[in-house]
């Protein structure tokens, strides 16, 4: 079904999304010499130090985190050894469809050129005809990064002049953007649908390859105990992952501020803390169909203001004091959650169980950082998802022997919400192989 929007899987699948054709699909006789798009999600923390006395001096720019950059290596060189011409195609914060050099590449296109033994050139546009003169321009085994997609219009629009545009000059396209798969963009949904609709393949690469097989088989397949924590400020962000995860989970562990709203649909007083009033229906709700499975926080650190040197207490969940926010789970709610997660195969965590910038209330995830990286010892399968468990687990110094940290935050929640991702359903499906 060439150009067609049937991609293999779709709303009609059972389980998560799975792979579809990915890089083994795309054979090296199709490969060489050929143009490879390749959507990365480089859209990694920058250490702007300098720029105070440099303003506009974009080179004191520096990558400090290049973790998401390093990743998406293992499908650069598979393709650069295939003899592909490699042109990668990533946005870079949300610099809302105009220039702004704030949001420039070119510090990436420096931390990629080190990382990489073939050479990688940047391009200063993200489409047009300087960008496919450079195209034309480029060598089998190179590697071309050009400027922020978020410069253009087109692309949070998934306008298809835009995707269009880079089908002129690409052949195939592999999305390696697993950060980026929830958003139906140009670059992730347009740009894949129209290499396809000329004949060429549109494959995932190892870094989307693997994220997807991991989440799958946790939801699918999990072995048990399954255990998931869930934190984080706001419950309407995450209400869809409960109500998905509740029938597949032994436990659902609930912490963050989202577990007030829970308390006040309990009918507790909440003090100063933030609350979705607006959810209380909605919490109730879950709370009446999920039965012993949901674990809420029993006790709680309360503080007058949820900041650094606040004079920070420990306090039951009934005796939240009127004047006071819940800013951390306490230390009963930690041991309590410990002896899930000590019995847990399987632990999918995403978001922190309070204010953990914050040194004062910064225990409870600090804590379940450590006790989910004790699981991974012990040979459960643990997964943290999201910026900020992923974050704490650095923090903890425990993130080495968590068994996969994701690269994707809210990607990682729509595939625990059971739902699809546009960028992957775009790819050619495994039962359209050899027809694009
Ligand atoms: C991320 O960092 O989560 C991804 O790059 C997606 O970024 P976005 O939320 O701006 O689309």
């Amino acid at each position: 079904m060439p150009g067609g929007d049937s991609p293999g899987v779709g709303s009609s699948r059972r389980g998560a999304q799975r792979v579809p054709c990915n890089l083994d699909d795309l054979e090296d006789r199709l490969v060489e010499g050929a143009v490879v798009a390749l959507r990365a999600d480089f859209n990694v923390p920058l250490n702007r130090s300098g720029i105070g006395e440099s303003r506009g001096a974009e080179g004191t720019v520096r990558v400090s985190d290049a973790s998401r950059i390093e990743r998406t290596l293992p499908s650069i060189d598979r393709l650069v050894a295939a003899g592909a011409r490699v042109v990668i195609l990533s946005h870079l914060g949300r610099p809302g469809g105009r220039s702004d050099s704030a949001f420039t590449l070119a510090p990436v296109a420096r931390c990629l050129d080190g990382l990489l033994t073939a050479p990688a050139g940047f391009v200063p546009h993200a489409a047009g005809s300087r960008v496919k003169r450079a195209v034309q321009a480029a060598k089998p085994g190179s590697v071309t990064l050009l400027e922020n997609t978020r410069f253009l219009p087109g692309e949070t629009a998934n306008a298809t002049a835009l995707a269009s545009d880079w089908a002129t000059w690409a052949d195939h396209f592999v999305l390696d953007a697993f950060g980026t798969a929830h958003r139906a963009h140009a670059s992730t949904c347009g740009l894949p649908r129209a290499v396809r609709a000329k004949g060429g393949m549109a494959v995932a690469g190892r870094l989307v390859e693997r994220e997807l097989a991991v989440f799958a088989d946790a939801l699918d397949e999990p072995c048990r105990p399954f255990v998931a924590v869930i934190g984080g400020a706001k419950i309407s962000g995450k209400i869809d992952v409960i109500e998905a995860l509740l029938p597949k989970v032994d436990a659902l562990l609930v912490g963050g501020a989202m577990a007030n709203t829970f308390f006040l649909a309990m009918g507790m007083e909440t003090g100063a803390s933030l609350v979705e009033a607006e959810k209380k229906e909605v919490a109730t709700g879950v709370l009446e169909t999920a039965g012993a499975r949901l674990v809420l926080p029993v006790d709680c650190v309360t503080a007058p203001a949820i900041r650094a040197g606040a004079s920070a207490r420990i306090v039951e969940r009934t005796g939240i004091p009127a004047d006071e926010a819940v800013g951390d789970i306490g230390p009963v709610s930690v041991r309590l959650f410990g002896q899930y997660l000590a019995d847990a195969a399987t632990v999918v965590w995403n978001g922190p169980m309070g204010v953990f910038e914050v040194d004062e209330f910064a225990r409870g995830t600090v804590q379940v950082a450590r006790m989910a990286a004790d699981a991974a010892d012990r040979g459960a399968t643990v997964i943290v998802g999201g910026g900020d468990s992923a974050a704490a687990s650095r923090a903890a110094g425990v993130a080495p022997r968590i068994s996969h940290i994701s690269t994707g935050g809210g990607a990682s929640l729509e595939l625990l919400a059971g739902r699809e991702l546009p960028g992957v359903a775009a790819l050619s499906g495994r039962r359209c192989r050899g027809d694009t």
